[in-house]
């Protein structure tokens, strides 16, 4: 098979949601159909329990599992299909931003009885900022969920984005029938049955066939009609290219947990997603036919076992091939690198692989070479782009408890960020460290890996920040100035930019006010952006 051929089979994408709508649980079924597993209750749920802040052992195991279903490869229906994991804890929701940037689409889990939640409206940013087409799976239909319409009507006005049913509802909970799938002309009956692979299906060419009313009953088979008709007026037909434009999300209701509403969801997946897309470069777009190979790493996973100093990195590739033992550019260190044993992740478990081609991920042994972001090619000099550092949303003061490991101190904290645990930010006056995360539960890993891996002891300080705004401006004078003069609330972050910490949302808003010709970036593009000026 030639370059073509191997892009076109590929399907890479994630499966998102808040935590506990039913992530973890539409993964394993969508495993089973891949044979990539054999058995329900193979993948472990991959969620740091609730509440928990500093159980190590906790932390570990999900990072330990964590690692394995990183990447699951399985074929389904003629296509190769990569399903990246993303972390259920939301304090690691910063991984699971940046793995987004390593696939081609999505597929939403929302719970039909909580609707539209605060972890969904965040992923669905980040999926909005790149146009990434979005599939919906509407959830838990057998428990007593919300009225279809409303749930409809939320996720177009807070997720900001288009929706077309592809399957109809069949009463909810208590009264749930099963789906008219909409699409393929199908009636799929409900039997609750954790352990079945497939729902029974009848054909219905038209729904005032009496076959319709045999099934569900007169009456529920007279609503259904009735909605058909009405969803089929007040929704476009579904198009594939304005879902791939991100324009609009196809909704499928079902109950993951039941093996209901599933298969038709992954048919229609390798029937509509796409396949590896072109990716910005600080040079312009890279398609993935380029017989140039390239790739970039959105992921580094540190095992925290202090007899297994082992980390990954984990590569997307981008275009043209990858080949175990050959030598690629390391654009950043502007070097050579060679890989004698790149893994591949097929069913879960590591191989070594030969090649790779666009849509894969493989992961890279790292000796401390890689940073999150890093790209590799044939030769070329172009960056990806767009690699998200999240604004952290809290912040702490780095206190060295131990004057006599600072060295170590130092190194380990600047390890830890490039694995992209935290973000580190020097004071440029007085030079202070600062630490900042999307979550607590960081600061604890950080505190605790310090110790254990780099012998340097910790403590966090809070400190007056509310967010971190990268700078940029068409005149670098103004900018300038502006520096100046707020100096002592101005950080520089790994890279060298300058971050205005501001103290609160008000004193932000007045900053912005006040500086119409400086913009403050609090998410990730501003590197981007940096890079535009
Ligand atoms: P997550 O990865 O998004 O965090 O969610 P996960 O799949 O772990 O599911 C969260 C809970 O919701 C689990 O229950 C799971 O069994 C349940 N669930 C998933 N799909 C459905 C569904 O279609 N209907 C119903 N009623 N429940 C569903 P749990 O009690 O937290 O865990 P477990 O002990 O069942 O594993």
């Amino acid at each position: 098979m030639g370059l073509h051929e191997e892009i076109e089979r590929r399907r890479t994408f994630a499966v998102i949601s808040h935590p506990d709508a039913g992530k973890t649980t539409l993964t394993e079924k969508l495993l089973l159909y891949g044979g990539a597993i054999q058995t329900a209750g193979a993948v472990k749920s991959n969620k740091i329990r609730k509440g928990a802040t500093s159980d190590f052992m906790e932390i570990e195991r999900q990072r330990g599992i964590s690692v394995s279903t990183s990447v699951m490869t399985f074929a389904y229906g003629g296509r190769l299909i990569n399903l990246l994991d993303t972390p259920g804890h939301k304090d690691f929701a910063e991984d699971t931003f940046r793995t987004l940037t390593a696939v081609d689409s999505v597929v939403l889990v929302v719970d039909c009885v909580k609707g539209v939640e605060a972890q969904t409206e965040r992923l669905m940013q980040v999926c909005r900022m790149r146009d990434t087409p979005v599939i919906i799976f509407i959830n838990k239909l057998d428990l007593e969920g919300r009225d279809p319409y409303s749930l409809l009507d939320e996720l177009e006005e807070k997720l900001d984005i288009r929706v077309r049913p592809m399957t109809w509802p069949i009463g909810i909970g208590a009264t749930f029938k099963g789906v008219y799938d909409l699409h393929r002309r199908k009636l799929r009956l409900f039997q609750p049955d954790k352990t079945k692979v497939e729902s029974t299906a009848v054909d219905i060419a038209d729904l005032n066939d009496p076959e319709v009313d045999r099934h569900i009953g007169r009456e529920a088979a007279d609503m259904l009609r009735e909605e058909a008709d009405l969803v089929n007026g007040v929704y476009d037909p579904f198009d594939r290219s304005t879902y791939l434009a991100a324009k609009v999300a196809p909704v499928f209701f079902g109950s993951a947990v039941n093996n209901f509403g599933v298969k038709e969801t992954l048919d229609t997946f390798i029937e509509i997603a796409p396949p590896p897309q072109p990716r910005p470069t600080d040079q312009g777009l890279v398609s993935p036919e380029d017989p140039a190979f390239s790739g970039f790493v959105f992921k580094i996973h540190a095992n925290l076992d202090p007899n297994h100093r082992d980390r990954i990195a984990f590569l997307r590739i981008c275009s043209g091939r990858f080949q175990r033992n050959t030598f690629y550019h390391h654009v950043r260190l502007d070097r050579s690198v060679r890989f004698a044993n790149p893994t591949s992740f097929l069913a879960a478990s590591k191989n070594v692989v030969d090649e790779a081609w666009p849509g894969d991920v493989i992961g890279l042994f790292d000796t401390g070479i890689f940073k999150i972001g890093d790209t590799l090619t044939e030769g070329a000099r172009f960056q990806f782009r767009g690699i998200p550092a999240f604004s952290p949303e809290l912040f702490r003061e780095l206190a060295n408890l131990d004057p006599m490991r600072s060295k170590q101190l130092d190194k380990g904290i600047r390890q830890l960020t490039d694995e992209g645990v935290a973000q580190l930010f020097t004071q440029t006056q007085g030079n202070k460290k600062i630490v900042g995360t999307v979550g607590e539960l960081q600061f604890e890993v950080i505190r605790y890996r310090l110790e254990n891996e780099y012998g340097a002891k910790c403590t966090f300080h809070t400190i007056p920040a509310y967010k971190a705004c990268w700078l940029t401006s068409e005149d670098p004078q103004v900018l300038d100035e502006f520096c100046r003069i707020k100096a002592g609330q101005i950080v520089l972050d790994k890279d060298g930019n300058r971050v205005f910490m501001a103290p609160s949302a008000y004193i932000l808003d007045l900053e912005r006010r006040n500086n119409p010709e400086i913009t403050f970036h609090t998410t990730s593009e501003f590197k981007t952006a940096l890079a535009d000026t």
